[in-house]
């Protein structure tokens, strides 16, 4: 094995999880790890079977987590991070058992299940000092998403004034969902003791706050939140309107929602401020808008000159389309990165504080919706 690389184990992405894919992917995009043990699925065969398929050793393809996290740390080439990609209420669980074991996280979002889990996955986090801890809101690592939060804070657009972000997608496929599709669609979504407290919020609102707090700097003071949910019968949350008042006196407009139709993966941020505005769309990564408030709009392009922490973030020449992938992959390099690298430097792959901030900001907003008033977040 190849020593410059860090050992990496993986809990979940079994054999049919899109995220899993990506993790892989990503875990190998820039030769910093190597994928040595997992297990991939709650069934135990199954998992076996897929791990063997990756190359992954016999002896090192396990059945359960906890088996995986003990066997792991007594070997002299254990792994050195885990990451972690199984539903949300199970997120807090497996990462403690790693953080017991002095192994580094990388863990899918959201944070946590709920902000009672995400508390103790917090206080766990902090009480140890030899691990770090990445969460993958992957769309803050996209290179213009990190040119924006630079520019704000080089004060380019001013002081802060509106926030407009939106997370849609359209988890109908087309059929109207009942009591009799309804599991078979939306699987564990449905189910709020895996879900965990949203499955909108959790799923991709958490995705979209993150990204409006990240660009911007701000923090939710106080907010008042809209929760509807597929029906009476079917208790998923399915689409959220939160109205944000932020610490600076910034106003915000948040939607996200999982069954707006013919939505797909509509993820889109406006920042406006007292000098100019800001627009980054998904669909069209590599260019952020830059609106002054007099003269003409601006294109800043990924790589180009005009652009320039992004080139920190790119690897493909300005010109040549890059995306999600690519993305993804800058928080398993910066993490390697910051694992090896003990100076100062910044790094700006998120981490449990911003997971926290989710967590507080899904659980304000189901007590707002339910009691229909403002609620601080805390
Ligand atoms: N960052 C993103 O853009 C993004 C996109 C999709 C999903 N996700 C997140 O990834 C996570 C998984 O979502 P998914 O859509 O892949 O779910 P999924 O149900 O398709 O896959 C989850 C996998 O984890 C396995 N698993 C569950 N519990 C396990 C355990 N205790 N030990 C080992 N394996 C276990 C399952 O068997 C399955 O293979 C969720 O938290 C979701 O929010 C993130």
């Amino acid at each position: 094995m190849n020593t410059n690389k860090l050992s990496l184990g993986i809990v979940g992405g079994g054999p049919k999880s899109w995220i899993g894919h990506v993790h892989r992917i990503s875990a190998r995009f820039d030769d910093k790890y190597e994928i040595v043990a997992g297990v991939f699925s709650r069934n135990a065969k199954l998992s076996i079977n897929f791990g063997k398929t990756l190359g992954i050793s016999k002896d090192r393809c396990y059945s359960t987590f906890k088996e995986m996290a003990l066997k792991e740390s007594k070997r002299n080439d254990g792994i050195q991070v885990v990451s972690i990609m199984t539903p949300p209420s199970s997120h807090q669980i497996i990462a403690e058992k790693f953080i017991e074991k002095n192994i580094n996280i990388i863990s899918d979002k959201p944070f946590a299940g709920n902000l009672d889990q995400a508390k103790k996955l917090y206080k766990k986090i902090k009480s140890n000092k030899k691990i770090k801890y990445a969460l993958t809101h992957n769309y803050s690592a996209y290179p213009m998403v990190r040119e924006a939060k630079v520019l704000i804070e080089k004060d380019k657009i001013g002081k802060i004034e509106y926030v407009n972000v939106e997370y849609i997608q359209d988890w109908s496929g087309g059929t109207k969902i009942n009591v009799r599709n309804a599991k078979k669609k939306l699987k564990w979504k449905i189910d709020n003791k895996i879900v965990g407290a949203s499955a909108v919020l959790n799923e991709i609102g958490t995705h979209a706050y993150h990204l409006a707090t990240y660009i911007s700097g701000l923090k939710a003071e106080k907010i008042f939140a809209d929760i509807k949910q597929i029906s009476k019968k079917i208790k998923m949350d399915d689409n959220a309107q939160v109205m944000i008042n932020f610490t600076n006196g910034a106003k915000g407009m948040f939607w996200t929602s999982v069954m707006a139709k013919g939505g797909v993966y509509g993820l889109r941020i406006r920042v406006f401020g007292s000098k100019g505005s800001l627009e980054w769309v998904q669909n069209d990564p590599n260019y952020l808008k830059l609106n002054p408030d007099k003269g003409a709009v601006r294109y800043l392009e990924r790589g180009f000159h005009n652009a320039e922490l992004s080139k920190k973030f790119s690897r493909i020449k300005f010109g040549h389309p890059e995306g999600y992938l690519d993305a993804f992959a800058n928080i398993y390099r910066e993490f390697a990165d910051s694992l090896k690298n003990k100076s100062k430097k910044r790094y700006f792959y998120p981490n449990e504080d911003e997971g926290l901030e989710t967590a507080k900001f899904i659980n304000a907003c189901k007590v707002s919706s339910k009691n229909k008033r403002w609620v601080k977040i805390k």
